[in-house]
């Protein structure tokens, strides 16, 4: 299993012990069902609910995806995409743009942006691809998605017909609403319903993060049986010093309410880049509102420790770390010695690169420390589909607990409206003619 380590995050015993009632009574309302946002809780026992009809489902669609395309666009944004991007990612060959001889096809993403060249570049890029498309919006009016799926759905009807165009693009939206249901009904597409009761930041283990990883090539089933392993590990009843969710929760609410108003995720791995981004918008839109909430930044060190790396050292002491760290690397690769040895390193030749990473994992933690950064360990013994599905349960589970000792609804949003209001009011929309007409006042 995975394991937390609390034993440098600078919180005393009785600080845990004072706390520890209120994440206990957050759990317990969590999964009781008596807690703001209870109609958003159908994440919270999906993993051991999953069943082998379902999972036959998606492996119809997976194959047809993997036969018919090389390459794949996500069309989506926030939850939507992140979870399928980490973890995609996270397993995934570093290099498998430039290696891929075709046994998985390349995954893209889009419909997470507004940037006209980046759209451009994707279409001309898919130009000689034997492209397919997984449109995924929940509420499927998300202006991003839309406009992506508009472009590839036009593209994709021209360059591979539309019998071929109408089995390769693949809908995962509402049950019954939303232009992206309304589209995939006419069009006859295959389809994945998101459960109503489910969020967007919570949905990687639903169609949405489990179709575009098991088009990429990775295990699902072991994916889901790691979150189903970590849902049990984590239940209603497991004593607070075995349930790494109720000490995560419990940890960041003492350091909050001490001042350290933001977390910053640490890890050693670049694969890990986008469970970073991942992991700020399950925290980030969680806890985010009602004036309150940790501020959720993200570092990939040692690459960052040669930018951030001061500032973290001596700069306000309003921080504290939560380090990813990965046991064992799938690889073995020894540092060279070097005849000249004009850098002086050949004191290290011979070793595991993964043993001078480690060091430099110890070193920052102690530096940082004394610097007078709490820090936080997650130990994952591997980076495979088993243990991010640990990893992922962990987050949600301690997300939810964590949010509710805040005293914030862990599982709305509204905060992420107020844009939109403003770019439709901006763009002229029908409907906004009144906002319209009061911003071009402010401009
Ligand atoms: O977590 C969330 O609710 C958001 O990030 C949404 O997933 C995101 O805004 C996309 O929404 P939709 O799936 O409706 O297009």
């Amino acid at each position: 299993m995975i394991k937390l380590d609390i034993t440098k995050a600078l919180v005393s015993a009785a600080e845990i012990e004072a706390v520890k009632g209120q994440v206990i009574a957050a759990q317990t309302a969590l999964e009781e069902g008596n807690c703001p946002g209870n109609d958003f809780l159908g994440w919270l026992h999906l993993p051991t609910g999953i069943t082998a009809e379902f999972m036959t489902k998606l492996q119809e669609c997976t194959q047809t995806l993997r036969e018919n395309c090389d390459t794949v666009v996500v069309a989506g944004i926030g939850g939507s995409y992140l979870g399928a991007r980490a973890i995609i990612e996270a397993l995934g060959n570093s290099f498998q743009w430039l290696t891929n001889k075709g046994e998985n096809p390349n995954i893209l993403f889009a419909g997470n942006n507004i940037g006209e060249d980046y759209l451009y570049e994707l279409t001309e890029y898919l130009r000689d691809r034997r492209f397919g498309v997984i449109n995924i919006s929940k509420s499927g009016t998300t202006t991003e998605t839309a406009l992506a799926f508009r472009l590839l759905k036009k593209q994709c009807e021209q360059q591979r017909g539309k019998e071929m165009a109408r089995r390769v693009i693949v809908a995962i939206t509402d049950a019954r609403k939303g232009a992206a249901r309304t589209c995939a009904d006419k069009e006859g597409y295959t389809s994945f319903v998101i459960p109503d009761n489910v969020g967007g930041r919570f949905s990687v283990l639903t169609p949405v993060g489990l179709l575009p990883i098991a088009v990429a090539g990775f295990d699902i089933a072991k994916l889901v049986q790691g979150a189903a392993d970590m849902e049990q590990a984590v239940a209603e009843g497991v004593p607070f010093e075995e349930n790494p969710c109720l000490k995560y929760a419990a940890v960041r609410n003492i350091l909050y309410r001490q001042g350290k108003k933001i977390e910053i995720l640490v890890n050693f791995q670049p694969k890990l880049h986008y469970m970073n981004e991942w992991w700020k918008q399950l925290y980030g839109e969680s806890e985010g509102k009602d004036g309150k909430g940790i501020f959720p930044a993200a570092v990939d060190f040692s690459t960052d420790l040669h930018s951030m790396g001061q500032w973290i050292q001596e700069g306000e002491r309003t921080i504290f770390e939560t380090v990813v760290s990965i046991e064992e690397p799938e690889h073995k690769l020894l540092f060279p010695s070097d005849e000249e040895n004009l850098d002086g390193l050949n004191f290290l030749a011979g070793k595991r690169v993964d043993e001078v990473n480690k060091m430099a994992e110890l070193g920052t933690q102690l530096a940082h420390v004394d610097g007078g950064v709490p820090n936080m360990r997650i130990v994952v013994p591997r980076l495979n589909e088993y243990y991010i599905g640990q990893l992922i349960y962990f987050f949600e589970k301690a997300c939810g607990i964590s949010g509710l000792t805040l005293g914030v609804n862990p599982f709305n949003q509204p905060g992420v409206e107020a844009y939109k209001k403003n770019m439709f009011a901006l763009l002229g929309k029908p409907g906004y003619e009144k906002e319209t007409e009061e911003i071009k006042k402010r401009l």
